[in-house]
């Protein structure tokens, strides 16, 4: 429909204009607004002549079209989103002082993009791979990022080997071939760095391929803080809990699923009525707890490859949300959208976990250069404060919300207003607890408690086999046996029941464990004493 032009700014167009675009009361113009008789007109030197530099509309058309695509996401650029209502059920103000979880009731919108890790924009959605899980919440007091994955722990706690590790699953750089073809350099990152085999048995067991997206939980799978308004702080994870329950794909079964099942699953769930949502619950402990752990069960909060037993830290619930909402244009509003763990509100601080602090730095990075500088003004990255927002951030490439006339510098003419820090930085962040930093790198036999404990214990006889089955069916694919006597030597410090299977099912006697083992770039705590030299 046409745009009323009365009154100031209201000769621009808005989003909501945008997004409510039908084909109805439309004409085909150039991109300058100017009626075109046809898409396909092309203005030429005669019936049969070259083209003209003068044909705007053709250039137009056409350089638009050259930069149709910006840069993928390096990891997660697979995905699929929606948007949706949270809202607080049982309030947290003794913990936190963030604004969402202060009253029953209350209502924050916000949107979602789930995704799988490594393959490309139109890889797989059902691969075997973990689950991206982000949550971009639009608090009163500004946007709070939860992006967090389907899995509590991780590969790793040292984020230098980050890139590494997700290099070994992109296309190989001289055959240009996934991993599905050649799993060899998966299983020599692993079969170098045990501190994965968790995340491993994880994502190689049952919960490897969640059946779409509606039917698996989030995990910060990092330790935040939580500051109530007295200043006071406890250690938090959070936790979004499917209301639809979890389901998975087996491996044999997953050949029967289309590449983009988990969209259409998401999508058409939505589109009918029938809204997905999750619970959401913290976890916490205080910094003395935190001591205790891991002086008495070698638990390291700052360490993401562990996980808080739930039973000494049970889950305390604070809200839902529901997703009630299609995207109408996915490119606008789940390809553009940029989720940031720092992007955190007060009440909400980062613990001193390495791989968070380094995952603090490199999403806007990454949105910088993936969406530009001015990323936070598209419409679905913006806040919906009560405020106005006000800073000192001007210009760049599209700029669009770019404050008007307001002074570009701290003006005392035209002063604008600050708020008092609600949270004291020095009391939440003057104290570390334990040993994470040199703990980075060591192997020690506290990796394999929780792994043990799920194979042992939560596994049951038909799990196993299957994750024996899934395992062994990956390394067919690893072209050096080496590697996979490495990775058994890994799993025998797992448990040797599960050694001993592998060793069957893969036809490869593995090692004896890793004591007599070097790994590369990664100190082996466990060497054994002789040649603890040579190991290390
Ligand atoms: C996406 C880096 C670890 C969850 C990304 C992106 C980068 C990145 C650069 C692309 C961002 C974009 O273009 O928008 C890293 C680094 C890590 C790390 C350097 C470790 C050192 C993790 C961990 C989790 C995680 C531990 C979960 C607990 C995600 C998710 C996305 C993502 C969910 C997709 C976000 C979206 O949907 O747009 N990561 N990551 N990452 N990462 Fe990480």
């Amino acid at each position: 429909a046409a745009q009323p032009l009365d009154g100031p700014g209201r000769q621009f167009r808005t989003y909501e204009d945008d997004r409510n675009a039908t084909s109805q009361d439309t004409l085909y113009t150039t991109s300058n607004g100017v009626p075109m008789p046809h898409p396909y007109e092309t203005q030429r030197m005669g019936s049969n002549g070259p083209l003209l530099l003068q044909d705007f509309h053709l250039i137009d058309l056409l350089s638009h079209f050259d930069r149709e695509r910006i840069p993928e996401r390096v990891v997660h650029a697979k995905g699929s989103g929606a948007h949706g209502v949270f809202t607080c059920t049982k309030p947290i103000d003794d913990l936190c002082l963030a604004d969402i979880f202060s009253k029953e009731g209350e209502e924050c919108p916000m949107s979602v993009r789930f995704s799988t890790v490594g393959g490309e924009s139109g890889s797989h959605d059902c691969a075997r791979d973990p689950r991206g899980f982000s949550v971009k919440f639009r608090t009163k007091e500004g946007n709070w990022d939860m992006v967090a994955n389907n899995t509590p722990v991780f590969f790793l706690r040292d984020p230098a080997k980050f890139p590494h590790f997700i290099h070994t699953q992109k296309r190989s750089p001289s055959t240009h071939l996934t991993h599905a073809d050649d799993s060899t350099m998966f299983w020599d990152y692993l079969s170098q760095n045990p501190e994965a085999v968790h995340q491993v048995l994880i994502l190689m067991g049952d919960r490897g391929i969640p059946y779409g997206y509606r039917f698996m939980h989030g995990y910060s799978g990092h330790t935040m803080k939580l500051v109530n308004k007295a200043g006071d702080w406890v250690y938090g994870q959070f936790h979004m809990k499917s209301d639809q329950g979890t389901k998975f794909i087996t491996q044999e079964d997953s050949a029967n699923f289309s590449p983009d099942f988990s969209q259409k699953d998401l999508y058409e769930s939505i589109e009918k009525g029938d809204y997905p949502s999750w619970t959401c619950s913290w976890q916490t402990m205080t910094a003395k707890e935190a001591e205790d752990l891991w002086e008495k069960q070698r638990i390291n909060v700052f360490d993401l490859t562990h996980v808080w037993p739930q039973k000494q830290f049970p889950l305390r619930e604070v809200g839902k949300f529901v997703l009630n909402e299609n995207a109408v244009n996915y490119f606008a509003e789940i390809e553009q959208i940029a989720f940031n763990p720092s992007h955190m509100v007060p009440g909400i601080e980062p613990s001193a976990d390495p791989v968070l602090q380094s995952r603090l730095f490199s999403y806007p990075d990454a949105h910088r250069h993936r969406v530009g500088v001015n990323y936070q003004q598209l419409p679905v990255n913006s806040t919906r404060t009560n405020y106005r927002v006000a800073n000192f951030q001007r210009d760049g490439n599209m700029a669009f919300y770019n404050q008007g006339a307001r002074p570009n510098y701290l003006s005392s003419i035209e002063p604008i207003s600050f708020r008092e820090r609600t949270v004291d930085l020095d009391k939440v962040h003057g104290q570390f607890t334990s040993d994470a930093i040199t703990f980075l790198s060591e192997i020690r036999p506290e990796d394999f408690q929780a792994p043990r404990a799920l194979y042992e214990r939560v596994f049951d006889e038909g799990a196993k086999q299957r994750l024996v089955n899934n395992m062994s069916g990956h390394m067919a694919n690893c072209k050096k046996e080496e590697i996979i006597k490495r990775q058994i030597g890994i799993f025998r410090e797992v448990s040797e029941d599960l050694a001993s299977r592998m060793e069957k099912a893969t036809g490869v006697k593995g090692y004896d464990g890793i004591s007599n083992l070097r790994f590369n770039g990664t100190h082996n705590g466990m060497a054994a004493k002789a040649s603890n030299k040579a190991a290390n």
